[in-house]
């Protein structure tokens, strides 16, 4: 069951010749191919194209801003440029990109648009103040535009200017169409889901998961581990780890949620059996381990296949199943099949599906199955940290439904 937003959406708003800034997440992976840099993974891009042709039917001059990668100074290779170009692709428009996020050529720039038009601003985090969430460049910001629609949902953990400084500047600051959808599946699946639940969770730090751990003992049916991190647990348990990547700081973690799970409602589920190899390597001897205690000179590097096909059938009778994390190293191809097994098992699962961001995204994408699921999320810091209960400074600062309905 989805949850309410309880916040102003696009959909509520008034556009036709207003200046609507969008903020996207559009923090897209680039390669170069012949010289010239291109994005690679066009997925977010693509998830904010809606609210983007939303605004643009409805006669807004839209202005997109976003940040890539984490650049210090103004590092060219991160500028927004192949990103524009992708963005202008997509919605069959030119695009251009002003030089910059703020300052009197950008807002030249702004008072030339037309109804319709599409302009992109530089990479925010050009500008040293974004982080900083400082109030000047937020005011700058917010001069460019009338409205402010936040659909940057693989960004509204942080408080930056152009995620949340700029609402205290704007008029109207509202939701956009992905961030909406991203929030209320995820936030429904730990308020309100349909039983049974099931997560599975991989990755290699049970420190990144702890708190989505303890969040879902208080709600799901089962979790299901994976990946590196069922190390940690194991050795809790007192298994020989072999040479596997055991996050120490995290076997404390690991036997605290063991312990919890006993009197929660929910079974914490390890791996029965484990595919090793001698070394991170595609090229390395594997073999495949009956039980979880790894002899000397092995290490674990994805989960066995009789856990594989366990977890697919708990996913499959689920009605609904959230994942984050690969099961092994997908990455080398004689240790993908745990992750290979779970991404199959989401898209033939009859339940509602959602797959956090990050890795496990890029996994399900890998393997052709990003079509087949109920929902992909764009963000994956943020995903963790909606689960986990905390506020989300970008949603919070925007005009709620409340406040709306006073007025
Ligand atoms: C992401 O890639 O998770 C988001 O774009 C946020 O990026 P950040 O972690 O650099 O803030």
């Amino acid at each position: 069951m989805p949850a309410e937003l309880g916040k102003l959406t696009v959909r509520d708003i008034d556009v036709r010749g207003k200046r609507v800034l969008v903020r996207a997440d559009l923090n897209a992976p680039l390669k170069e191919v012949d010289g010239s840099v291109v994005v690679s993974d066009d997925a977010r891009i693509r998830a904010s194209v809606p609210t983007i042709e939303l605004l643009r039917e409805g006669g807004a001059k839209v202005i997109v801003s976003s940040h890539l990668g984490r650049p210090k100074d103004q590092n060219p290779k991160l500028s927004l440029a192949p990103v524009a170009e992708h963005l202008g692709g997509l919605l069959g428009v030119e695009v251009p990109l002003a030089p910059g996020l703020v300052g009197e050529a950008v807002e030249a720039l702004v008072d030339g648009l037309n109804e319709g038009d599409v302009l992109m601003l530089e990479n925010s985090r050009y500008e040293e103040g974004e982080t900083k969430n400082d109030p000047v460049l937020a005011e700058q910001l917010a001069r460019l535009a009338d409205i402010y629609v936040d659909d940057a949902f693989g960004a509204c953990h942080r408080a930056h200017v152009t995620t949340e400084g700029v609402t205290k500047f704007v008029d109207t600051s509202v939701a956009g169409l992905l961030l909406e959808r991203e929030v209320t599946t995820l936030r429904g699946i730990v308020e309100s889901p349909e039983h049974p639940l099931v997560v599975v969770l991989g990755g290699a730090k049970v420190s990144d998961k702890v708190a989505v751990i303890d969040s879902f003992l208080k709600v799901a049916d089962s979790i299901l581990i994976g990946g590196a991190m069922c190390f940690s647990f194991f050795t809790a348990q007192g298994h020989a780890t072999g040479n596997s990547l055991v996050e120490e700081a995290g076997v404390e973690l690991a036997r605290k949620a063991l312990e919890d799970a006993k009197s929660s409602g929910c079974e914490l589920v390890l791996p029965t059996d484990l595919k090793l190899g001698r070394e991170f390597s595609a090229d390395t001897d594997a073999m495949d381990l009956e039980g979880v205690d790894v002899p000397d000179g092995w290490m674990g590097l994805d989960i066995g296949p009789a856990s594989a096909a366990s977890y697919a059938e708990a996913v499959k009778s689920a009605k609904t199943v959230f994942w984050n994390g690969p099961m092994g190293a997908f990455e080398l191809e004689p240790f993908a099949a745990g992750t290979r097994t779970v991404a199959q098992a989401m898209a033939d699962a009859t339940g509602v599906t959602v797959v956090g961001g990050g890795d496990s995204a890029a996994a399900i994408a890998e393997f052709g199955f990003a079509d087949d699921v109920t929902h992909l999320s764009t963000g994956g810091g943020a995903a963790l940290e909606l689960i986990e209960g905390k506020l989300l400074p970008g949603v919070d600062a925007l005009d709620s439904t409340e406040e709306a309905d006073r007025g």
